[in-house]
C-alpha cells in the first residue's frame, strides 16, 4: 500500500504452499549436486540416498530455524496496536502536520526534516545528533520513525509511552522546532486555511483545530508506517527465501541471547536496559534519570528495535559508533550467553540486513 507519497508498504501475506517449497528445494539440489555426485557414486541407490540427506539436513536446518524465529520473535503484524480507528482522512491529516515547515518557529523545519520517509529513506536523518531549526545542535540519535506504532517506549529515555503523548512535544521542544507554547502551535494551524477541509474529513462530528486532534491526526499517520522485510516472509511461511548465510546468522542471533533485550517482533522498542559499563555508557546523558531524578535509573536507556537498523547508522543513543560491526562488537560488554567471533558478527549483520525494508536503502 502506497501511504501519502511514502513508499513504505504494508506487508503482503506471503505463504507459499509447502508441497511447492519441497519440490522447489528438491529441484535445487538436484542442479547444485547431482552432477558432482555421479561422478563419485555410480550406484543410482547411493547417490538417491545421498540426495536426500542433503535435502533433508538443508530443509531441517531452515525449518527448525523458521520455528525457533517465530516462537522467540515472531512476524511484524499488519498494523500496531490502536490503528483500528485509523482512517485515511486522519492520516491524510497526520501526514501533512508531518511535513509543514510552518509549524516550526523559523518555518524552515519538519518533523519530515529529520525523519525523512520518502523514497528510500528509512525514517532517520543518519546524523550523529540533529541540529534544530535554529541550527541549535541535539544531544541524542534521531530514531526511526518507521514501525514507531509498535512500540511501547518512547524516546531513548521511555519518558513517553504513547504516540498521542508524544507528539507535541518536538513542536515546542528548544532543541527541535522551537515554538513558544502548544497554543502558538494550534494558532498557527489555525492561520492556515488549508486546514480546515483536513480537519472536517479527518473529525467529521468535532472538526475542532485542538491539541486533542492534532495528536490524533499525528498519531494515525505514525502508526501507517509499517516496513516490509524478508524476515517476515521467511517467519510468515516462505522456507526457501533464506541462503546458507542469513539462517546462521538468524542461528546464532537466537543462540547468543541477543533476544534477551532486543525482544518480540520488533527485536526491541518496548523496554529499557542500563548501561553498566563505563565504557558504554556517556557520561553526558544520565538516561531516564534525567526525567525522574531517581538514581536507580542512571545511565537506563531504551533498548531500541533492530527492525531496519542496517539502514539508520550512526547508532547509538548519542550516534557515537558509525560501523554496524563495531556497534555489535560492543554488544559483547551486554549480557550475552557468551562472547561473539568477528566471523560471527559478520554472519549477524547478514541476517540483521533481512529485517530492513525491501524498499528502502541508505
Ligand atoms: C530536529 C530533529 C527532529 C525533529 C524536527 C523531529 N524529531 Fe522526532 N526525534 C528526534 C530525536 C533526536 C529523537 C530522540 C530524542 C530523545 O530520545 O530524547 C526523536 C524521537 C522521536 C520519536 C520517538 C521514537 C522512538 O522510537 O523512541 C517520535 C515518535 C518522533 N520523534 C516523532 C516526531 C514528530 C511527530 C515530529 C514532528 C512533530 C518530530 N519527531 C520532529 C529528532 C527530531
Ligand atoms: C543486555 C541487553 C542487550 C543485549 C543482550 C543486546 N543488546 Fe543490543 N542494545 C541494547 C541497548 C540498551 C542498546 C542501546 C545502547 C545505547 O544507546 O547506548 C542496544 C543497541 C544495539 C544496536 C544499535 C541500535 C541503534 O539503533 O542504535 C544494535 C545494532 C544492537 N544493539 C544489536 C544487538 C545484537 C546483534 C545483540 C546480540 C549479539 C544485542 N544487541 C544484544 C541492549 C542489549
Amino acid at each position: 500500500m502506497v501511504i501519502m507519497g511514502s513508499t513504505v508498504t504494508k506487508k503482503a501475506n506471503t505463504k507459499v504452499n509447502f508441497l511447492i517449497q519441497f519440490y522447489l528445494i528438491l529441484t535445487f539440489v538436484c542442479i547444485s549436486n547431482c552432477q558432482d555426485f555421479r561422478v563419485y557414486y555410480n550406484d543410482n541407490n547411493q547417490f538417491q540416498y545421498l540426495i536426500s540427506i542433503q535435502f533433508f539436513n538443508d530443509i531441517s536446518f531452515a525449518s527448525d530455524l523458521q520455528q525457533r524465529a517465530k516462537n522467540q520473535i515472531g512476524s511484524l503484524p499488519n498494523s500496531p496496536p490502536g490503528s483500528e480507528d485509523d482512517t485515511d482522512a486522519k492520516i491524510k491529516l497526520g501526514n501533512k502536520l508531518f511535513r509543514d515547515i510552518n509549524l516550526s518557529a523559523n518555518q524552515i523545519q519538519a518533523c519530515v526534516t529529520c525523519h525523512p520517509i520518502d523514497g528510500r529513506s528509512a525514517g532517520m536523518d543518519r546524523q550523529t545528533t540533529p541540529r534544530g531549526t535554529f541550527g541549535q545542535l541535539g544531544k541524542r540519535n534521531t530514531p526511526t520513525i518507521l514501525n514507531v506504532g509498535f512500540n511501547s517506549v518512547l524516546f531513548w529515555d521511555g519518558r513517553r509511552n504513547s504516540l498521542y503523548d508524544q507528539a507535541i512535544d518536538p513542536f515546542i521542544n528548544p532543541i527541535e522546532m522551537s515554538l513558544s507554547s502548544e497554543s502558538e502551535l494550534i494558532q498557527k494551524i489555525q492561520n492556515d486555511p488549508s486546514y480546515s477541509e483536513y480537519f472536517v474529513r479527518a473529525f467529521p462530528s468535532n472538526p475542532n483545530i485542538n491539541l486533542h486532534n492534532v495528536r490524533l491526526s499525528l498519531a494515525s499517520f505514525e502508526r501507517s508506517l509499517v516496513s516490509n522485510s524478508k524476515f517476515d516472509d521467511f517467519v510468515m511461511g516462505n522456507l526457501l527465501i533464506f541462503n546458507r548465510q542469513e539462517l546462521e546468522g538468524l542461528n546464532i542471533f537466537l543462540e547468543v541471547g541477543c533476544t534477551n533485550c532486543h525482544s518480540g517482533y520488533l527485536l526491541g522498542g518496548n523496554n529499557l536496559s542500563k548501561l553498566e559499563s563505563s565504557f558504554l555508557y556517556n557520561p553526558n546523558d544520565f538516561g531516564k534519570f534525567e526525567v525522574t531524578g531517581d538514581s536507580n535509573d542512571r545511565y537506563l536507556f531504551k533498548i531500541p528495535s533492530l527492525r531496519n537498523v542496517t539502514l539508520t547508522q550512526p547508532y547509538f543513543h548519542d550516534g557515537s559508533v558509525t560501523s554496524l560491526k563495531e556497534t555489535i562488537e560492543r554488544m559483547n560488554e551486554y549480557k550475552l550467553n557468551r562472547r561473539l567471533a568477528s566471523s560471527e558478527i559478520d554472519l549477524l549483520i547478514v541476517f540483521l540486513k533481512t529485517l530492513s525494508d525491501k524498499t528502502k536503502s541508505n
